[in-house]
């Protein structure tokens, strides 16, 4: 198994080209399930997670052509041979559960295996079952299988999210455009990877309104075309290379990504003593002063602070004047990285979902692990700021979700490789 070895101390300083939104492509990669048309996606970042949504997709008669350079994938499902998605696919990847809405409400039947839990959390699946069964699906669990049967097509109903979901949005809103009549979310996602979907589903001919809201409305229809969209910025990795900024103490310039769904740095940032301005679709981060001050967070459900962006704001804090506040919200075992920040030298105490976090000067780069996709990239964002050096193990959590990270950062100054691990897989 591969490792990035880090060796710390260097500033930031210049331009990071942001990719495509890893959360906004998966769930429009499996919009292709919804159309016998082609759909073209252009600035879909070379990701783990995109390379095996594309093997799931192929296993079910959809055709995956993806062009690494141009970032463009061409899906075109004119025929969908097979409606099961199996569990090694399912376990590899958790968003596989998006094609469950999508598979019923194309050919009335769907067998999708359960994900199962991961690293952060048990992560069920009950909304998206619960909503499915309200539009007419007759579902029945089997050996670690979600069997769903809609023979006569799902029909629109009202659907309250007891839980604000990202997902179970996402998978229903898929479901309703082909249902017939009309379906109502309340209690709806509002994150922008959601509005990203639901503008291109509008493109291949849906009719939707309330995206960005907690109240979708979807008139279902009988029939959608194919078309082309544009991938969003990743605001995850644009905010984990802001707070790679703000550690080293450098002046970054993040390219071609969105303030908008960015509001959520703002405060915190501002508190710590980071600038952060935009100009059109340039962000730009800068430190202004010798030592960031501490700062509290709450992750919430878009607009409120994203639970992805949580591991890297305990970094930052890591290393900050005083103390701060870290409460996570979303998922009930998201602090895995503390240990591991722990070996460098963070001065963390943890009470339930809070971190109490104590800055200290300086952290001490040491071997440490990746167990999740972002709790690997706060390791990696300690280590650039840690006295010597830090290789971080298990890196193919990384690999999920960063495009070409050592690239991007040793563009702009850090000293990190990536080497090939000889220990076996402990
Ligand atoms: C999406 O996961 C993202 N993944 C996650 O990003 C992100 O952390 C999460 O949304 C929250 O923003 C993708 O978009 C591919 P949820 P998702 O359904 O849809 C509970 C990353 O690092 N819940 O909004 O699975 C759930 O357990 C990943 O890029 C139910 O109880 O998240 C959690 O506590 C990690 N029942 C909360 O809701 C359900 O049926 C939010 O989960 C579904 C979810």
């Amino acid at each position: 198994m591969d490792k990035i070895r880090i060796t710390g101390g260097q500033q930031l300083n210049g331009d990071i080209e942001i990719s495509g939104a890893k959360n906004a492509a998966l769930p429009l990669m499996v919009a292709a399930i919804l159309t016998d048309q082609p759909l073209v996606l252009n600035r879909v970042p070379e990701l783990q997670d995109v390379l095996s949504l594309n093997e799931l997709l192929e296993e079910l008669g959809v055709s995956a052509k993806y062009d690494g350079v141009a970032k463009k994938l061409t899906l075109h499902g004119a025929k969908i041979t097979s409606t099961e998605a199996p569990y090694e696919f399912v376990r590899k990847m958790r968003a596989s559960i998006l094609v469950l809405g999508p598979l019923v409400a194309r050919m009335g039947v769907a067998k999708v295996s359960l994900p199962g839990g991961c690293a952060i959390g048990t992560r069920p699946v009950d909304l998206h079952i619960e909503g499915l069964k309200r539009l007419g699906a007759e579902i029945e669990l089997n050996e670690g299988y979600i069997l769903a049967k809609a023979p006569n097509g799902l029909v629109g109903a009202p659907i309250h999210f007891t839980k604000v979901s990202v997902g179970a949005t996402e998978n229903l809103m898929m479901a309703a455009a082909l249902a017939k009549g009309t379906t109502v979310l309340t209690n709806a996602a509002r994150e922008p990877e959601i509005v990203d979907l639901g503008e291109c589903l509008i493109k291949m001919g849906a009719e939707i309104e309330g995206l960005g809201t907690d109240r979708i409305t979807i008139h279902g229809k009988q029939y959608l075309r194919g078309t082309e969209h544009s991938v969003i910025a990743d605001r995850i990795e644009a905010g984990t290379f802001a707070v790679a900024a703000a550690m080293t103490g450098g002046k970054v310039t993040l390219k071609h990504c969105e303030m908008q769904h960015l509001e959520y740095l703002t405060q915190p940032f501002h508190k710590a003593g980071v600038d952060i301005l935009s100009s059109g679709t340039d962000v730009t981060v800068e430190r202004k002063r010798d030592r960031l001050r501490g700062f509290d967070i709450m992750t919430e459900p878009y607009p409120g602070f994203p639970t992805d962006l949580q591991a890297q704001m305990m970094s930052m804090l890591t290393i900050a004047e005083g103390a701060g506040m870290i409460t996570e919200t979303i998922f009930e075992n998201r602090f895995m990285h503390v240990p591991e920040l722990a070996r460098m030298g963070a001065d963390i105490t943890v009470h339930g979902s809070s971190a109490l976090v104590r800055g200290v000067a300086k952290l001490k780069g040491a071997p440490v692990m990746a167990t999740d996709l972002r709790a690997s990239v706060s390791l990696i964002l300690a280590g650039l700021v840690a006295e010597g050096q830090t290789s971080v193990s298990r890196i193919y959590h990384l690999d999920r979700g960063y495009e070409d990270l050592v690239g991007k950062l040793t563009k702009v100054g850090a000293k990190l490789e990536r080497m090939h691990d000889k220990e076996e897989a402990a």
